[in-house]
């Protein structure tokens, strides 16, 4: 029972900042995104009866216990929906930075829904795979669909009306997003952290309501329309209300650097010469720049010339997830679980 997913990771354009149920991933408001060719996560799954736990490896190496926790509960949700009780290893290797703010956590559960459900023998659509990847990690959920994605928050308070789909017709935009590496470090503050502690105790987070679901309503309508100015603007002005409620919150905390600033500025500058470029940020320092095709070059050669740029990544919309086939062998998957397998199941105990 074996199967290898690949998901492409996803940038907000309007962001999903807040849950209302921490347990079943639902979020505060809706959101929109651009899943992006560049940046990927690929996850082979085995689930097998003679293990007698789940183990995860993340880029080669035998994850933390905090973070193969997080893959146990997510496997526990997909075992319960499929009534099979076999543990599995999951091995995972992210083609773009892991807790750097470029998105691991959309692309890393995305694959893993995708690759688990079908491992476990589930035939599973891509709303369903949506709703499920969801409870990995919010964002996810947007991750199952290429191109233009809106995440709907729904109102249930089972989650059934909360998942994600491509916006209608309008995929074919092919804009480009030039993700700016200023540091690559794994953030102080993780999302999810971060955003419950700013529900929680930012009285900055109010605003960030009462405006979020309007930016949303002209992010739709400027794709619709293909009007770039206005994508960009409010593009710009929500990733900056959503880093502002942050500074709000108890104890207070910021995922910009000086070097997340220059590139801000430098965006800004690039717009004043008659270049139309605008920046969006996610949680972490690193800045993603939007821009069209036909500016990609000249943008990106200016970003490449500032000193706290460390690389430039040209990403344009990517597709949804994908199945590969079970001989592949990109993750090493097969050698790992013959010696896994070797070492550890003479135990032949099932999960009960
Ligand atoms: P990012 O900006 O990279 O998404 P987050 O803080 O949102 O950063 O999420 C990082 C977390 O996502 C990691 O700590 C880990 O728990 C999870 N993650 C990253 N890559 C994978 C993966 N390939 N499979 C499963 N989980 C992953
Ligand atoms: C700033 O989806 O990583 O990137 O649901 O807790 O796993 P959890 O959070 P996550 O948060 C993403 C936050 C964001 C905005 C966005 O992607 O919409």
């Amino acid at each position: 029972m074996e199967a290898i997913a690949k998901a492409h990771t996803n940038i907000a354009l309007i962001k999903y900042w807040g849950k209302r149920d921490e347990t079943l991933f639902l979020p505060m408001n809706s959101s929109l995104s651009i899943t992006l060719d560049r940046f990927y996560t690929t996850t082979a799954v085995q689930f097998c009866s003679c293990l007698n736990k789940d183990v995860f490896l993340l880029n080669g190496q035998i994850a933390s216990e905090a973070e193969t926790m997080k893959i146990v509960a997510f496997l526990d949700h997909v075992r319960n929906i499929a009534g099979k009780n076999m543990y599995a290893i999951v091995n995972s290797v992210n083609k773009v930075p892991t807790a750097a703010g470029f998105a691991s956590s959309a692309s890393g559960f995305a694959a893993l829904a995708a690759a688990a459900t079908k491992a476990i023998g589930m035939d599973t659509d891509n709303k369903t795979l949506s709703q499920i990847a969801r409870q990995g990690s919010g964002s996810a959920c947007r991750s199952i669909y290429g191109g233009y994605v809106e995440w709907q928050k729904g109102e249930e308070v089972d989650g059934s009306d909360s998942f994600a789909k491509p916006i209608s017709d309008k995929q074919d935009w092919n804009l480009s997003v030039l993700s700016c590496l200023v540091a690559s470090n794994e953030k102080k503050v993780l999302s999810r952290e971060g955003m419950k502690r700013t529900v929680e105790t930012s009285p900055f987070y109010k605003g960030w309501l009462d405006t979020v679901e309007k930016d949303l309503v002209q992010a739709k309508r400027a794709i619709a329309e293909r009007d770039f100015e206005m994508l960009g603007t409010v593009v710009e002005a929500n990733a900056l209300k959503m880093h502002a409620t942050t500074l709000g919150a108890n104890p207070p905390f910021m995922y910009w650097q000086s070097a997340t600033l220059e590139v801000m500025e430098h965006v800004q500058q690039l717009r004043t010469s008659g270049i139309e470029a605008y920046f969006t940020i996610d949680a972490g320092p690193n800045v993603k720049v939007i821009c069209h095709q036909k500016d990609e070059q000249a943008v990106l050669e200016h970003l490449a010339t500032l000193p706290s740029v460390q690389n430039v990544y040209l990403c344009h919309p990517g597709p949804g997830i994908s199945y590969l086939p079970d001989t592949a062998t990109e993750n090493g998957s097969k050698l790992f679980y013959k010696t896994y397998h070797q070492s550890n199941c003479e135990n032949k105990t099932s999960h009960t």
